[in-house]
């Protein structure tokens, strides 16, 4: 059974405790926090003041996804702001390995995102040091767009260097996650679900969430 990580991006910004409310409420497992800073990605969400606010009435994992430059100058403004896990893009790390490292001390359990044109065997010399990698499946940037099927053989792919480690790594994917892929990604080898257009553009939201966590 995947864990699933409803996306707030998707969700109603003016009314954040109801959608913390029905995230707690559901069967989901995490909450994933996207941020965004118009460099990075052509976007802007939203930041650390927001983050801090979500986690005083989250009550699961705060994932948060770090579609931002120079990563490291945050990390502990995200540590404070009450980040359980930290994914960073290797596309925006220079020093990956030492900024790994500081968000393991720090206290956060690290991650690494991939983009859609970054081969998953990029990863391979960092792997063994991170708690998740999160492969993203749409250009990062915007909610719902559509799902890349190439992602289907990184992922797998990346299921094989995983075993190879004989570590627990969990991969997470992000972008165009459906009630029709989650299936196929599950059995690519997906332990983490993220979905935020399906979940919040549905009437039911906690419904969804349970059938993504039964594909
Ligand atoms: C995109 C974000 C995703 C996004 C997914 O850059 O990283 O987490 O919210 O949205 P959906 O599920 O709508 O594709
Ligand atoms: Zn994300």
């Amino acid at each position: 059974m995947p864990l699933v990580a409803p996306s707030l991006l998707a969700s109603d910004f003016l009314h954040l405790a109801d959608v913390c409310k029905l995230v707690n409420e559901s069967e989901a497992d995490w909450f994933h926090l996207d941020v965004m800073d118009g460099r990075f990605v052509p976007n802007i969400s939203f930041g650390i003041p927001v983050i801090e606010y979500i986690r005083k009435a989250a009550k699961k994992i705060c994932d948060v996804h770090l579609m931002i430059e120079e990563p490291e100058k945050l990390t502990p403004a995200f540590k404070k702001a009450g980040a359980d896990t930290l994914i960073v893009h290797l596309e925006t790390c220079r020093n990956l390995h030492s900024n790994i490292q500081q968000i393991r001390s720090l206290g956060m359990k690290p991650a690494v995102a991939v983009n859609p044109h970054t081969p998953v065997e990029m990863l391979q010399d960092i792997l063994a040091d991170l708690h998740h990698v999160l492969i993203m499946t749409v250009n990062p940037g915007f909610g719902g767009q559509t799902f890349i099927p190439h992602s289907l053989e990184k992922i797998r792919e990346m299921k094989k260097m995983i075993l190879k480690t004989g570590k627990e790594i969990l991969i997470e994917v992000d972008g165009g996650i459906s009630l029709e892929n989650a299936a196929a990604v599950v059995e690519a080898g997906a332990d983490v679900l993220v979905a935020g257009t399906t979940i919040f553009q549905h009437k039911d939201p906690k419904q969804v969430i349970r059938l993504l966590k039964n594909s």
